[in-house]
C-alpha cells in the first residue's frame, strides 16, 4: 500500500504506469490528475488536501452513498466463507442464490430469472447474444438486427460499443459489427427545436423511426430494439413525454424484444426501481450494474423475462456464454447489502416523494442563468444546456465541447464534480443527498456558471 507519498508523487506514478478509461492521454499532465483517497457520503476528498461534492455518484453508480461500512462487513464476511466459486458447470452458491431471489422480487413482475456478469457493457454483450439465440430457438434465425439509436451509450466492449450510437468510438475498432442499426434518438433540446415541430410531435416522430426502422429492415430480421429509459452519458436526454408511450404502442405491435438498458436508471435513480416502471414499458431484458452494488464492487447482470427464460429453458440447447465472475460471491454480498439498505431506508420512495422533487425545483431555477438554455432533471439525472445567447436558442457555441470542458473545470475548481457533454454539464447525485447537500450542490453550480460565463466573455467564446 502507498503510504507517505507525496501527493505529486503519486501523480507522477500514474502518470508512468496507468492508461485511464475514457482520456486523451496526450492532454493529461500530471498536474490535471486528482488523485481520490477518501470518500464518504456525497464527498470525495483528494490527496491535495480537497474535500468535493461528488455530483455523479462516482460514474452513475454509488447510490447508496460512500462509506457504508454495512456494504464492507458484509464482503468480508462472504469472502472469509467463500471467496470465490464459479456458477458454471452445474454448481452455484448461496450468495448468488439470494440476490437473484432478491432482483426477482424488485424487478417487473414478468422478469424472474437473472443472468450475471461484472460490468453494464458485458450485460450487453450477453443480451446481444440472448436475444440473438432466442429468435434461434424459437426458429425464426433470421431475426439478427438488433435497433438501437444515434448518441446512446451501452458500453465499451465490442458489443457495447456497436449497440452504443457514438461515432467517436465507432471510429476506434472498426465499428458497429455488422447487424446493428441507428435510429435518431428523442434529443429536444439538440435536435428537435429546430425542426419546426412540437416537443410532443417531435417525441412521436422520434418513436415512429423505430416503426420506419423495422419497415425498412423488415420484421422478419429484427431481433430486438435496445434504449436506455433516459439517455445518461449522451447528456442526460430526457424523452418528449409523448415519446415512450409510442414506443411502447409500437413493440406491442411488433414480433420483436425490447430491452431497456437499466445500467443507470436501475436501483432508484428515477424515484422507481427502475426506469422502466417510471415509463410503464415492459422490457423483455434488462441489462443492469452500477446501482446494484452501488459500486462498491464490480457487477452487472441481465434481468431475463419469463418469455425469453422458459425459451431457453424448454428448447434451448446450452447457451455458450457466462464469465469467469459471473456471479461472484463477494459482488453477490455487496449486492445484497447494497439492496437491504436501499430497500430498509426507503431511499427509493424517498426519492420519488422529496429528494427528486426538491432537487427538480431548485435545479430549475439555474435555467435563468444567462449561460442556461435549459434545465432539466427527472428523478436524480439533471442537465444544463449551456448556450452563446439565450434568447436565440437555435445558436450553439463554436468549438463543440469546449466550453462545457471550462465550466467543468470550474466545478471541479469549486469542489463539485459534474461532467460535460458537448457544452452541457451534467448531475447524477447519490440518492441519499440532503437537502442541505442539494442546496451546496445548487450553490456551487450556480457559482460555477458565474465563473464559466466569465471565461466566456473574458475569451470572447460567444
Ligand atoms: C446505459 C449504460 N449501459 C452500459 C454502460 C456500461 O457499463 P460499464 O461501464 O459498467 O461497462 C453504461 C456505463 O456508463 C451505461 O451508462
Amino acid at each position: 500500500m502507498l503510504v507517505n507519498v507525496s501527493s505529486h508523487d503519486l501523480k507522477v506514478a500514474d502518470r508512468k504506469h496507468h492508461l485511464h478509461p475514457f482520456t486523451d492521454h496526450g492532454n493529461l499532465g500530471v498536474e490535471d490528475r486528482r488523485v481520490i483517497a477518501k470518500a464518504d457520503g456525497v464527498w470525495l476528498w483528494d490527496t491535495d488536501g480537497n474535500r468535493i461534492m461528488d455530483g455523479m455518484a462516482g460514474l452513475w453508480c454509488v447510490n447508496v452513498g460512500h462509506g457504508r461500512q454495512e456494504i464492507v462487513e458484509a464482503v468480508r464476511a462472504q469472502m472469509s466463507e467463500l471467496s470465490y466459486y464459479n456458477t458454471f458447470f452445474k454448481t452455484t452458491h448461496p450468495p448468488v442464490i439470494e440476490l437473484s431471489e432478491m432482483i426477482a422480487g424488485l424487478a417487473p413482475e414478468h422478469m424472474n430469472m437473472v443472468f450475471y456478469g461484472g460490468s453494464g457493457s458485458d450485460a450487453n454483450d450477453t443480451v446481444l447474444r440472448m436475444v440473438r439465440t432466442y429468435w434461434d430457438i424459437k426458429g425464426q434465425p433470421s431475426k439478427k438486427t438488433i435497433i438501437s439509436r444515434k448518441n446512446a451509450y451501452h458500453g465499451s466492449t465490442v458489443a457495447g460499443a456497436s449497440l452504443s450510437g457514438m461515432s467517436g468510438m465507432h471510429k476506434q475498432g472498426d465499428l458497429p459489427i455488422p447487424g446493428i442499426v441507428h435510429i435518431d434518438q428523442p434529443y429536444w433540446f439538440g435536435e428537435g427545436m429546430k425542426t419546426g415541430m412540437t416537443e410532443d410531435e417531435f417525441g412521436l416522430w422520434a418513436a415512429r423511426e423505430l416503426d420506419k426502422a423495422i419497415e425498412a429492415i423488415g420484421e422478419e430480421n429484427v431481433a430486438a430494439f435496445i434504449a436506455e429509459p433516459i439517455q445518461g452519458a449522451g447528456g442526460v436526454i430526457i424523452p418528449p413525454s409523448t415519446y415512450w408511450p409510442e414506443v411502447k404502442r409500437i413493440l406491442e405491435s411488433r414480433d420483436i424484444l425490447f430491452v431497456s438498458d437499466e445500467v443507470i436508471c436501475g436501483f432508484g435513480r428515477t424515484g422507481e426501481w427502475f426506469g422502466a416502471d417510471y415509463f410503464g414499458t415492459t422490457p423483455d431484458l434488462m441489462a443492469v450494474a452500477k446501482g446494484l452494488t452501488s459500486g462498491y464492487l464490480p457487477m452487472g447482470a441481465v434481468i431475463v423475462s419469463d418469455k425469453v427464460a422458459d425459451a431457453l429453458h424448454e428448447k434451448g440447447a446450452e447457451f455458450y456464454h457466462g464469465y469467469t465472475y459471473s456471479g461472484h460471491p463477494a459482488s453477490c454480498a455487496a449486492a445484497i447489502a447494497n439492496l437491504t439498505i436501499l430497500k430498509r431506508e426507503g431511499i427509493v420512495e424517498r426519492v420519488r416523494e422529496k429528494t427528486a422533487p426538491y432537487f427538480r425545483e431548485q435545479w430549475l431555477k439555474l435555467g435563468d442563468h444567462p449561460l442556461v438554455g435549459e434545465a432539466r432533471m427527472t428523478g436524480l439525472l439533471g442537465a444544463l444546456e449551456l448556450v452563446p445567447d439565450k434568447n436565440d436558442l437555435s445558436l450553439r457555441f463554436g468549438n463543440v465541447g469546449h466550453v462545457g470542458m471550462i465550466a467543468r473545470d470550474h466545478a471541479f475548481a469549486n469542489g463539485l464534480v459534474m461532467r460535460a457533454v458537448r457544452d452541457s454539464l451534467i448531475i447524477s447525485p447519490p440518492l441519499v443527498i440532503t437537502e442541505e447537500e442539494t442546496d451546496h450542490l445548487v450553490a456551487t453550480a450556480l457559482k460555477t456558471l458565474d465563473d464559466a460565463l466569465a471565461s466566456v466573455r473574458a475569451a470572447d467564446l460567444s
